[in-house]
């Protein structure tokens, strides 16, 4: 995990400050904490990830503690504590998927972009990590890309290179 102290500072633009009130403006007055979780996805959207100075500055926003920022951005994997790859593979890790060969897909990937889980190749189109169900277990190995998550079902380590490969070429 980037030390605190090694997180960027953030300074939101008015455009994105904009956005943010419009997503508040859909709240009833006083009740604008009910905006964090699109409000984060924006700053994740703008920044690639959820850094402590970005959730911060979202907490200053808000007029609520950071912590209540932190407890949120930490409880769903959807936000990323830390940069990651434009493209991240959430590959499935639960029971079902793993009997049918996830582990030696996430091993594959692993020597493939040559980084470990969470970290990012240094091209910074990559990275990967393994995810709980992804709710296709008949259908797996299975591994989802974000933000749109699409889904990759049957996986090979000769279709997982030709996904890679693919999306280097984009
Ligand atoms: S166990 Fe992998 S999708 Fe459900």
């Amino acid at each position: 995990m980037l030390k605190i102290e090694e997180q960027p500072p953030v300074n939101f633009s008015s455009e994105l400050l904009a956005k943010f009130d419009e997503v508040v403006s859909r709240y009833p007055a006083g009740k604008q904490k009910s905006a964090l979780l699109p409000i984060l996805h924006l700053v994740q959207a703008e920044y690639g990830w959820t850094s402590v100075p970005a959730m911060d500055k979202v907490a200053a926003f808000l007029n609520i503690e950071p912590i209540e920022v932190y407890e949120v951005a930490s409880f769903y994997t959807m936000y990323f504590l830390e940069p990651k790859g434009k493209y991240v593979l959430e590959v499935c890790r639960t029971g079902p998927c793993c009997l049918v060969g996830a582990e030696k897909i996430m091993k594959h990937i692993e020597t493939k972009l040559g980084v470990k889980e969470n970290e990012v190749t240094p091209d910074g189109l990559f990275s990967w990590r393994g995810v709980e169900c992804l709710a296709a277990c008949g259908y797996g190995p299975v591994l989802q890309i974000g933000p749109e998550y699409t889904f990759y079902e049957n996986l090979t380590e000769t279709s997982v290179d030709q996904l890679i490969d693919d999306l280097r070429k984009k």
